[in-house]
């Protein structure tokens, strides 16, 4: 059996090797970091295990599961810092907390769209899960044509010493949605030579999206109809 323990720190063992050094200064530092990704991660946990529930529900009780696959990720220090600067958040703890809710995140790809909200659904009627915040871009698209159902929410994560509400982002898209997203992901970090060349292609991405839209419209019918057999 593999036991995958991914905690990055032992604090203890980091207090005896560093309490003679001018390191030890940094050490509440790094105890709060290191408990903020303990909880970011045991809430990932959270959500996650219930997602793989549902899955493994419309498994086997179902014809369809709207779920195709997930994808989990902690946000890279590097990640939290570049954002907390853009931003304009300061550099504290207490800042993290109060402003940073995409530490844990989790992408779950669907087939359908409609099946986006009966995912959204799932979740949400579950007595321990709580919605801070809900961007439905797939109702109401960004204007560069991004669509996704983002969702805050906040698990209970219990540990020996006390318990703990903790954040987590949840997007939910179609296959259709996702490629485009990543396409539009890599463009939006490649820096062009011409300028036109880079609007040129966002006008084609945004027609893309638009198509796309009327694919999984169309798509969607035939499966309704399908269902309802
Ligand atoms: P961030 O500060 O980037 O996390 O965004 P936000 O806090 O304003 O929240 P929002 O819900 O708009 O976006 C959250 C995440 O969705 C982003 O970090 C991206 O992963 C993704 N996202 C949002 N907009 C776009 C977009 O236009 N294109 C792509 N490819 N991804 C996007
Ligand atoms: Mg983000």
């Amino acid at each position: 059996m593999i036991i995958e323990r991914q905690n990055m720190f032992n604090i203890k063992r980091i207090e005896k090797q560093i309490k003679d050094s001018p390191m030890a200064k940094q050490l509440d530092s790094l105890k709060q970091i290191s408990e903020l990704y303990l909880l970011r991660k045991a809430a990932l946990n959270e959500i996650g295990t219930k997602l793989e529930n549902l899955d493994a529900e419309y498994n086997v009780n179902f014809d369809h599961n709207p779920i195709h696959h997930m994808e989990e990720r902690l946000k890279e220090p590097s990640s939290l810092l570049e954002k907390l600067s853009r931003k304009g958040y300061g550099l504290s703890l207490e800042s993290i907390t109060k402003n940073i809710y995409d530490v844990a995140g989790i992408r779950v790809i669907t087939n359908y769209v409609s099946d986006i909200f009966k995912v959204q659904e799932a979740l949400l009627k579950q007595d321990d899960v709580t919605l801070i915040k809900q961007k439905d871009y797939v109702s109401h698209p960004k204007s560069n044509g991004y669509r996704s159902l983002h969702l805050i929410v906040s698990v209970p994560v219990f540990l020996d010493e006390g318990v703990h509400e903790t954040p987590v982002e949840i997007q939910v898209r179609t296959m259709a949605m996702d490629t485009w997203a990543s396409l539009e992901h890599e463009l939006s970090y490649k820096s062009f030579a011409d300028d036109s060349e880079a609007k040129k292609y966002s006008q084609n991405l945004k027609e893309y999206s638009d198509q796309l839209f009327g694919i999984e419209t169309n798509m969607q019918k035939i499966f309704d109809r399908l269902q309802e057999k």
